[in-house]
């Protein structure tokens, strides 16, 4: 049975749930959308997207740390799973991780209308680490890369400092979703499809790319002790100031990744100067460091010139200096005759995708060691993204559902 692909449609549909889903009840408030794992908008967010599946015959499930799955009961697993998360960064965008959700649904509706096995949907949980601190949690807490300990104890909401574990089993979705080993299972291959987030598509005039590679990252935090004095009295030979310190390694960091021959980004995100006013000199500056790269050697060396750029500057001022690695990911390649069955479906369909690399890091990363793996791209407009003016054109994302609901029905018949 083929029919037509009801490009408008699933358009429509698309755009109408990012919409609904980006503000209140569905968002914390403020501006652009604030959605943490387990608060009350997310775990109404999970309720819609469940009730949407069940429409199609899918039930919504839960394994055994939150990431959810909308398949059939009792049938086989699907052999393919797609999707994305429906978390967010503080005030974000609508469309950063529920585009490969909602994108899910639609691949499900569509199956459901020709009666074929629909794919399994899936939304990690805590993808951007903006509720507890880590990105990729939920993926990589399936693949074993977080212990249950940790999970019990280090990792902890940055709000009310309980642990995750607390959180979980507190949350309806662990009371009352029935439960699945992994939302994997079965699965022999998995599509997650995403907005770009950057500006390449965009100066490319491509609507669709097919990823080779995304890059790997460190995130990691300095901090700096010095000495808490008065901004007046203090002469600058006695004073122990951790800010210029900070300052050395903001612009070393800069200089290095600039330097790289390969591509590198190198961003302090967060700046914490304790305690905060400006008659004081800071006692205590915290900095976040936030590098990336497809060359993982480029990652180390922009982390070194962190290290020494802090220590040289800390020794002239009297100001200790401690680097902490909150997580660090290599950079991972993608299935590659997955992408090329992609692209090639892609171009059949009259749509010629760029093939590129993706700078910033999704759940495939880690669903990648376990089976076959792509990640497809559309543009925003002007690559903004982490922000409330987040935006995509619904059509772009339709013809992205459309080139994987093409290749699914390949598989199918196969
Ligand atoms: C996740 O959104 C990232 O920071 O790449
Ligand atoms: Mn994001
Ligand atoms: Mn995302």
């Amino acid at each position: 049975l083929s029919l037509p692909f009801p490009e408008a449609a699933v358009a429509e549909s698309i755009e109408s749930r990012i919409r609904v889903w980006s503000g209140p009840p569905y968002s914390a408030g403020g501006r652009g959308t604030t959605r943490y794992a387990f608060t009350e908008p997310y775990c109404r967010t999970v309720r819609d997207f469940g009730r949407a599946l069940e429409s199609l015959g899918l039930t919504l499930h839960a394994d055994p740390v939150g990431n959810l799955v909308g398949r059939p009961v009792g049938a086989s697993p699907p052999r393919v799973a797609v999707g994305s998360h429906l978390d967010s960064v503080r005030n974000g965008g609508p469309w950063d991780g529920v585009l490969g959700v909602v994108s899910g649904v639609e691949l499900a509706r569509l199956a459901h209308r020709r009666r074929s096995p629909p794919p399994g949907v899936v939304s990690w949980i805590e993808e951007e680490g903006s509720g507890f601190g880590q990105m990729l949690l939920g993926s990589r807490a399936a693949a074993g890369q977080l212990s249950t300990d940790d999970l019990a104890s280090s990792v902890r909401s940055l709000d009310d400092g309980r642990a995750f574990t607390r959180h979980w089993s507190e949350s309806f979705v662990s009371r009352e979703l029935p439960r699945v080993e992994s939302v994997l299972d079965g699965a022999e291959a998995w599509i997650e499809i995403h907005i770009e987030q950057g500006r390449v598509l965009e100066s490319a005039s491509a609507t669709l790319g097919v990823v080779r590679t995304i890059a790997g990252y460190v995130h990691a935090d300095l901090e700096l002790n010095g000495r808490a004095d008065h901004a007046g009295a203090t002469p600058m030979e006695l004073r122990s100031d951790p800010t210029p310190v900070a300052g050395s390694v903001i612009l070393a960091v800069e200089r290095c990744a600039r330097s790289m021959s390969v591509p590198t980004v190198a961003t302090v995100g967060e700046l914490v100067l304790d305690p905060g006013a400006p008659n004081v000199i800071p006692g205590r500056v915290v900095l976040s460091l936030d590098v990336r790269s497809r060359d993982d050697s480029s990652v180390d060396a922009v982390l070194d010139a962190a290290r020494v750029a802090a220590d040289h500057a800390a020794l002239a001022r009297g100001v200790t200096s401690h680097l902490r690695i909150r997580q660090r990911r290599r950079a991972t390649r993608l299935d590659i005759g997955l992408a090329d069955d992609l692209q090639r479906t892609a171009a059949a369909m009259g749509v010629e995708p760029l093939m590129m690399d993706c700078g910033a890091a999704h759940d495939t990363m880690v669903v990648a060691a376990a089976v076959p793996a792509a990640l497809l791209l559309i543009p925003c407009r002007d690559g903004v993204s982490h922000s409330p003016d987040e935006t995509a054109d619904p059509l772009d994302a339709a013809r992205a559902v459309s080139v994987v609901d093409s290749w699914l029905r390949r598989l199918t018949q196969s």
